[in-house]
């Protein structure tokens, strides 16, 4: 779908920078929509795109070295404007005749920054500001026709332009959080500089994709993998939306889904649920155990996991009758983060892309959200009057729990994760609504001074209140005494995070407190576990999943 949309979009050019997925979400956050696509892509293919503005990303490499990733000159000259970003601004300066050097420090983290607030790429934006730096070569000589617009103490060349040639460099990082007015920049290029209308919303979203649905699929048949999570939830709304009972649903039990979950599942999408579509659920568990038995390599159980799924798929086609399509609810930093769009290297292969087999029965794929980010997903979801619990309920991965065990798979081992997880989720819920009562009597009893804002408040969540989290089997044994015996059992590792936007993350910081009960609950009611470990990790370095 993404490639045919008729409407305005940015092109981000990616050029390896860590923060290309954050420069595109911040430009949709303008209502702008955009894709990254690699610096491979040929010019007449980005051409052919039309994009009102393009950005050129940072990378870790060094525009003046031999072989390093570089651009066609003429993207420059094609009437379209372009913002370069660190790397991108370095390179647009080194393939315009500018000159970039290596400075003698590297330039890193928050920085004092002075802008020429006449420039149009820093309307609004006050003189002195701050920025984030991170590079090691500088923009030596700006080339000609360009003026410098922004400076800090240790670099002449923070921002330049050359306003006629709608060209933009900036050797910071405005797309991160770090950099405070670096939305305002953006939102500057791409709606005041490339003169997009900013119409890209969700209610629009749904109401295209709708109709884009109905016309690809006719009077076709289309089988879904429903997982009970956010994305594929999204996806069954939206096509039962658009062609009702030419929908079904497959949903999997693959006995890797936490506790209880394949009847919840159940209950809100099969005949009792809200929606109009077929449900079928299939369990599926002994399949998948057979297949994994004695496989510890992460990468082969997520690939062993995507393809038995298919392969059930496969089955239930068949049984069904004629299908033409299979849809799937990829959302796009599953494309990007498998290497299918931009640059990045492969992190993990995600068992939505990741997985496919090279026989499928079926006609086409659809992903009706592979555009989409998960934020976005969330407001799609709200559009099509999906309960809020439901759009909100924090991600789990489509191999499950496969990627929470540590090691090989076993069902035994499942049996630990998924009641230690349970115990877990019930925990930390007990303490959010805990402290939700307390702080909503706090807030009416201020509500008398402030009622509006008291009532705000009461809103609030607990500032260590994780964005995601789940308990995991390591696959350490380890010996402990438990009455007066010796135990030799594993260890489980809890992990919560704080994010944004799942592609960076910290631990969050629950109450110690409430850990020891975790702890203290999980070891006397789980058969198997004797240890528990609170996993501090952020990402970068770690991911969220362990696996
Ligand atoms: P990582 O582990 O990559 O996770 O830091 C980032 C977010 O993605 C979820 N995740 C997945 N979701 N299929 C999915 O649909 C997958 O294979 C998968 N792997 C990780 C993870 O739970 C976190 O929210």
């Amino acid at each position: 779908m993404g490639q045919n949309m008729e409407k305005e979009r940015v092109l981000v050019i990616d050029f390896g920078g860590q923060y290309n997925q954050l420069v595109a979400r911040r430009v949709r956050e303008c209502n702008v929509y955009c894709e990254i696509y690699s610096y491979r892509t040929p010019l007449e293919q980005i051409r052919e795109m039309h994009p009102k503005g393009i950005i050129l990303t940072g990378g870790p490499a060094s525009c003046y070295e031999e072989g390093a990733a570089s651009c066609d000159p003429e993207l420059f000259r094609m009437g379209i404007p372009v913002l370069g970003l660190c790397y991108g601004a370095q390179l647009m300066q080194h393939v315009l005749g500018g000159e970039v050097k290596r400075a003698e420090n590297r330039e890193y983290g928050h920085t004092d920054l002075t802008v020429d607030t006449a420039a149009p790429l820093f309307a609004g934006v006050p003189k002195e500001t701050t920025c984030w730096m991170s590079h090691f070569d500088y923009i030596s000589k700006m080339a000609p026709g360009f003026t410098s617009i922004a400076h800090t103490a240790n670099c002449p060349v923070a921002a330049a332009s050359n306003e006629e040639a709608g060209l933009y460099a900036i050797q910071f990082h405005p797309e991160v959080l770090h950099t405070p007015e670096g939305s305002l920049m953006l939102r500057n290029f791409v709606r005041d500089i490339c003169g997009c209308s900013g119409d890209w919303r969700m209610d629009a979203f749904a109401r295209e994709s709708i109709r884009r649905i109905r016309e690809k699929v006719g009077d076709g048949k289309v089988l879904l993998a429903l997982s009970g999570g956010v994305d594929s939830s999204v996806a069954a709304a939206l096509l039962s939306r658009a062609i009702g009972k030419q929908l079904t649903c497959v949903f999997v039990d693959h006995g890797l889904l936490r506790k209880n979950e394949g009847d919840e599942v159940e209950a809100v999408f099969g005949p009792a649920g809200a929606f109009d579509l077929n449900f079928i659920r299939v369990n599926a568990q002994d399949r998948f155990y057979v297949k994994l038995a004695g496989e510890s390599e992460p990468e082969r159980k997520r690939k062993i996991i995507g393809e038995e799924f298919i392969r059930v798929f496969e089955e239930e086609a068949k049984k069904i009758g004629r299908v033409d399509f299979l849809a799937q609810g990829t959302i796009y930093p599953d494309v990007v983060e498998s290497g299918l769009g931009g640059e990045s290297a492969v992190i993990k292969s995600h068992h939505n892309v990741g997985g496919l087999p090279d026989y499928v029965d079926f006609k086409e794929i659809i992903e009706p959200l592979r555009d989409l980010f998960k934020d976005e997903v969330r407001k799609v979801g709200l559009e099509l009057g999906i309960p809020e619990k439901l759009v909100f309920r924090q991600p789990f991965p489509g191999p499950g729990l496969g990627i929470r065990i540590i090691g090989d798979i076993t069902a035994e081992k499942v049996r630990m994760v998924q009641d230690a997880d349970a115990i877990y989720r019930e925990e930390i819920a007990k303490a959010a609504a805990e402290w939700t009562r307390d702080h909503s009597s706090q807030a009416a009893g201020n509500a008398q001074d402030h009622s509006s804002q008291a009532a705000g408040n009461a809103q609030e969540r607990p500032a260590w209140m994780p964005d995601q989290y789940f308990a995991a089997l390591t696959n350490v044994r380890s010996v402990g005494v438990m009455g007066d015996e010796r135990t030799y059992d594993y260890a489980i590792a809890l992990r919560a995070v704080r994010t944004v936007d799942f592609m960076t993350a910290e631990a969050a910081d629950i109450p110690f407190s409430v850990l020891q009960t975790v702890m203290s609950r999980i070891i006397n009611e789980v058969r198997g576990v004797n240890r528990v470990f609170y996993d501090l990790t952020s990402k970068p370095p770690g991911t969220i999943e362990f696996e």
